[in-house]
C-alpha cells in the first residue's frame, strides 16, 4: 500500500528580483517593488509531500526524523538566512522567484529522498500569507521499479 505524506517546514531568506541583463527602469516594470536594489526578506513555508509503500511492521511509509534530517540538510542550511542572489550561485544568474525557489528545491528534493526509499510527489513554497507555488515532481524511476530493476540484473 502506497501513502502520501506532507511535512512542513520553513526557513528566512532574502532576495531581489532583477534581471542583471535589464536596467534598473525596465526591471521595476517587471517586478516592482521586489526590484529595489538592496533586496528584502521573506519567512518561506515549505511543504513537502512524498509518496512511498507504508512498512507492514512500522506503519510508515518513511521515518519523520530522516525526512526532517535531510530536509535540514539539502533545504534549510542553504537557504535559511541567507541572501539567495549571493549565497547560492544557481541565482546569481536565476532570478530567485517563488517559482524559480520551487523549482531549484524540487529538484534537489528529487534527487535526494529516493535514499530513503521514497519519492517526491510535489512541493508547495509559501512565500508570503498572500501567494505560494506549487511544482510537483518530473517522471523518475520509483524505488520499486529501481528494486525490481535491481533483482532482475541480480537475477540476469
Ligand atoms: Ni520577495
Amino acid at each position: 500500500m502506497q501513502a502520501s505524506l506532507t511535512v512542513t517546514t520553513n526557513f528566512s531568506a532574502a532576495h531581489r528580483l532583477a534581471r542583471p541583463d535589464l536596467d534598473y527602469d525596465t526591471n521595476r516594470t517587471v517586478y516592482g517593488k521586489c526590484a529595489r536594489p538592496n533586496g528584502h526578506g521573506h519567512d518561506y513555508l515549505l511543504e513537502v509531500t512524498v509518496v512511498g509503500k507504508v512498512d507492514d511492521q512500522t506503519g510508515m511509509a518513511v521515518e519523520l526524523g530522516a525526512l526532517h534530517e535531510l530536509l535540514r540538510v539539502a533545504v534549510i542550511e542553504p537557504f535559511d538566512h541567507h541572501f539567495l542572489n549571493k549565497d547560492i550561485e544557481y541565482f546569481a544568474t536565476t532570478v530567485p522567484t517563488a517559482e524559480n525557489i520551487a523549482i531549484y528545491i524540487r529538484n534537489i528534493l528529487q534527487a535526494q529522498l529516493p535514499s530513503l526509499g521514497v519519492t517526491l510527489q510535489r512541493i508547495k513554497l509559501h512565500e508570503s500569507p498572500n501567494n505560494a507555488c506549487e511544482v510537483f515532481a518530473t517522471a523518475a524511476i520509483k524505488p520499486e521499479r529501481a528494486e525490481s530493476a535491481r533483482e532482475s540484473l541480480a537475477i540476469a
